[in-house]
């Protein structure tokens, strides 16, 4: 079923209002947003300007989670009849996606007296959401042990420090296995067995997980579209932002096609395991949330893709996003002739901010992909023209 309205005015259809847990007013959503770009009156350089709108003070920095940009990409493709956006998750405070879970999952520990003042929190990250879950434990005042491992990235490291977590470092895989995760979740289990009052929010089982996405970044993503998303393309890991999408788009009946990007040497969905870098894609093993989880498509993406994706990205539409957004972009880009005259969304984890040091930096991705940057600029094909 469709929902079809009267057009409204970009600003105000981006504003959809949500609580702080995601919870979405029936106010606010639109459709028909956007008008197409050659519509517009306006003059060309103030197109762009944020309109001026109501001034609001956020309660806390918890507040301001939630209601990211919803960006239309026109320079990526080279279709123009593929209506393409950016869900931009590094908008949230914490700079990804998992600012939402990390929320509803305390928040949820709290409401329910699992959680007090004396809990330790203790979690498994590979980074952004032990971001996300340090941004809410200082801000309540909770102890937080994040186990990380070496493909975290120091900078990541750094958000959490300062943000007052203690970091617990898994160096080696358990025996027989390639992945770390195992190794992670292993220290886990003994911390809290250690820990008089532990709490473990468990990302990879936690069904807040996935109902932060379904409240939350899919409700937006649909309200701002009124319901017309054909095509949504999102990155797995713990399966929590793709569970939640889907949940969604069944209890409102949508017709969106749901497409799982995996990473090749991921084991969700049927992969095999294998040797793979971009944080945050892909899994080890099949986390519980992933059981009986069934997906439209899954579309598997090498790590080359990914940085592939991202630097295509930063010249055509001036937006740094992280690896699996650039893979999940890739995968659009690759299938765009059968996408159009469809409305296509991509959900972008994170900021290419969290990169610069790796999927943004030359000699990283030759020492560690064996492409140099002629192949890199090979791949990523002409750019479109100018726009002024
Ligand atoms: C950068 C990035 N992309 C994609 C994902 C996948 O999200 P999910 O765990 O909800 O499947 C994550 C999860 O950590 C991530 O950090």
């Amino acid at each position: 079923m469709r929902i079809v309205g009267a057009a409204a005015e970009p600003a105000d259809a981006l504003r959809v209002p949500a609580s702080a847990d995601g919870a979405l007013s029936t106010s606010g959503s639109a459709a028909g947003y956007p008008p197409a770009a050659t519509t517009t009156t306006e003059p060309l350089l103030t197109r762009h300007r944020p309109r001026s709108g109501r001034l609001t003070v956020a309660p806390s920095i918890l507040a301001t989670i939630g209601n990211t940009p919803l960006i239309r990409l026109t320079g990526f493709l080279d279709h123009e009849d593929v209506a393409l956006y950016l869900k931009f998750e590094a908008a949230n405070p914490g700079g990804s996606v998992k600012d939402r879970p990390a929320l509803r999952m305390l928040e949820q520990a709290i409401r329910t007296g699992r959680a007090g003042p004396d809990t330790v929190v203790v979690e498994s990250s590979s980074g952004n959401t032990g971001i996300g879950l340090a941004q809410v434990c200082a801000y309540y005042g909770l102890r937080f042990v994040c186990v990380v491992d070496g493909r975290t990235q120091p900078h990541n490291l750094a958000i959490m420090r300062a943000l007052g977590a203690e970091l617990e470092a898994v160096d080696a895989p358990l025996d027989g296995s390639v992945d770390l995760l195992a190794a992670r979740l292993d220290r886990v289990a003994s911390l809290l067995a250690q820990l008089d009052d532990a709490f473990w929010p468990n990302q990879y089982a936690n069904i807040h997980n996935p109902r932060a996405h379904q409240l939350g970044t899919m409700a937006e993503i649909d309200a701002a579209l009124g319901g017309t998303v054909d095509d949504l393309f999102v990155a797995v890991s713990s399966t929590g932002t793709i569970g939640g999408c889907l949940e969604h788009v069944a209890h409102h009946d949508r017709d969106t096609r749901v497409v799982a990007v995996d990473a090749e040497g991921s084991v969700l969905f049927g992969g095999t395991a294998g040797r793979r870098v971009i944080p945050g894609l892909g899994a080890g093993r099949v986390p519980s949330l992933a059981i009986g989880r069934e997906v439209d498509e899954v579309a598997r993406v090498s790590d080359l893709d990914c940085v592939v994706g991202c630097r295509r990205l930063a010249l055509t539409d001036a937006v740094l996003i992280g690896g699996s957004a650039g893979g999940a972009l890739q995968v659009v880009r690759e299938r765009q002739a059968e996408l159009r005259g469809r409305t296509c969304v991509v959900i972008a984890a994170d900021s290419g901010h969290r990169y610069l040091d790796t999927v943004f930096d030359d000699a990283w991705v030759e020492r560690t992909l064996g492409a140099g940057p002629s192949e890199v600029a090979h791949r990523i094909g002409p750019l479109p023209e100018g726009r002024l």
